[in-house]
């Protein structure tokens, strides 16, 4: 099983050393760029929104301000603040409605992420589950999603050299695990 949240086990899966699973707060991660599922308002709030900008100090909602909104499936970066990373890529996931719009919009979000991640010179990235909080995304599928967009991605591209997947609990791991084909 996963181990507590002090000593997070790490999956290393797939591609090399460049993909990791992990149980833990993201907002402890010393990494390049730290993604955060933010609303399309930039606003803050709950969640994983919500630790972040705790975390990292209010320098950051200051810029998401200035910035001002971002659409879903795309991403924006600001600064870190106080948290151990250069960069915050704030990425605004899809709300699950059983539309059929979702999947895609939910890939868009990794994929400008990692883009964004790229062309910033990011060498290493920690991502959150996308929309499977307060957005509802059945987290079976998202984690399918994700752990397909970032393989392809990083079978195309040499940046960023390690994407780390940091899940807040272990029902959301262990969907992840098995969507990597790990279980
Ligand atoms: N570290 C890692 N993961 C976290 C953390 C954390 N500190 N806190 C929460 N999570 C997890 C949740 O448990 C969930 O698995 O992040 C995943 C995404 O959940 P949400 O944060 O609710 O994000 P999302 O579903 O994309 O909803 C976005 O919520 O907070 C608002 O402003 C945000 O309106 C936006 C919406």
């Amino acid at each position: 099983m996963a181990g507590d949240r002090s000593k997070p086990t790490v999956f290393r899966i797939i591609a090399g050393k460049r993909f990791e699973l992990t149980l833990g707060d993201i907002t402890r991660e010393r990494v390049d760029g730290i993604v955060n599922a933010a609303n399309s308002r930039l606003a803050g709030g709950g969640g994983v929104d919500g630790a972040i900008h705790r975390a990292g100090g209010p320098g950051i909602m200051a810029e998401c301000r200035k910035i001002g909104g971002c659409p879903i499936g795309r991403t924006v970066a600001t600064t870190a603040g106080k948290l151990h990373a250069k960069r915050i890529l704030h990425t605004v996931g899809p709300i699950w409605r059983g539309d059929g719009g979702e999947p895609e919009l939910l890939a868009s979000c990794y994929r400008t992420a990692l883009a964004l991640a790229r062309d910033e010179g990011l060498a290493s990235v920690a991502f959150p589950s996308i929309s499977t909080g307060v957005y509802s995304y059945p987290v079976e599928e998202a984690a399918m999603i994700a752990v397909r967009t970032i393989m392809e991605f990083l079978g195309a591209n040499g940046l960023p050299t390690l994407v780390r997947m940091v899940l807040f609990d272990v029902k959301t791991l262990e969907a992840y695990r098995k969507a990597a084909g790990n279980s």
